[in-house]
């Protein structure tokens, strides 16, 4: 007999934002014709459960197909919208020094080691952070669920947090579909 598969299941704070920001662009009835659509059975969710990533996948599709706009671009702007939240939620670990250039050089060992310590149910994806020249970041994100666009949003996101999306220039280098993606920051003088 096949062994069953296990889910996989992400934490509520990325559930909880996904509301917000459906919201935030729309409005409740939207979100509860989205979860409707998506199939979810449930109409909460909440902060220190844990999830299937699935849903939050049918919930952007249903999105997508509701707007026209793209799985892709949605997970970006999403992305991107969740990070003074994150930071909210997280702050504790931030140093007030750092800017984007140190907050994303610091977010594997301060930011998703703190969200594993924290809750070991959670699996935040594998960021490995390369320092080019004083001026350029690579950063290469591994995940199996394959959401590079988050990513790219969650940077973009940052930089806006600390006031410097004039001077942060972000690249995806590789496509977004794959489970290793690569993502090159620069930063201007
Ligand atoms: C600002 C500090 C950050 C905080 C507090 C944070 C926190 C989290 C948390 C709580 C999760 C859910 C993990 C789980 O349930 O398994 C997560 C997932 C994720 N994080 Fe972060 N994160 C941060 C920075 C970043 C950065 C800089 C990137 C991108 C380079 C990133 C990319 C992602 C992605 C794409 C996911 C979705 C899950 C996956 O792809 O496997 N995060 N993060």
């Amino acid at each position: 007999m096949d062994k069953p598969q296990k889910i996989d299941v992400m934490h509520g704070s990325l559930f909880v934002l996904l509301k917000r920001f459906v919201e935030y662009q729309h409005d409740y009835s939207t979100w509860v014709k989205l979860l409707g659509e998506a199939g979810v059975q449930h109409s909460t969710y909440q902060m220190q459960e844990m999830y299937p990533t699935q849903e939050l996948f049918d919930i952007i599709e249903s999105a997508s197909k509701l707007t026209g706009i793209s799985t892709y671009e949605l997970m970006e702007k999403y992305g991107e919208f969740i990070v003074p939240d994150l930071m909210l939620v997280y702050t504790k670990y931030v140093k007030p020094e750092w800017r984007t250039y140190e907050m994303l050089l610091h977010t594997e060992e301060a930011m998703h080691e703190a969200v594993r310590k924290e809750d070991s149910r959670t699996t935040p994806p594998k960021l490995l952070i390369t320092k080019v020249g004083s001026k350029q970041l690579i950063i290469d994100y591994y995940s199996k669920r394959k959401m590079a666009g988050v990513a790219v949003g969650i940077i973009k996101g940052i930089a806006r947090y600390f006031n410097e999306s004039d001077l942060v220039e972000i690249t995806r280098v590789t496509p977004a579909d794959q489970e290793r993606v690569q993502i090159r920051v620069n930063f201007l003088p």
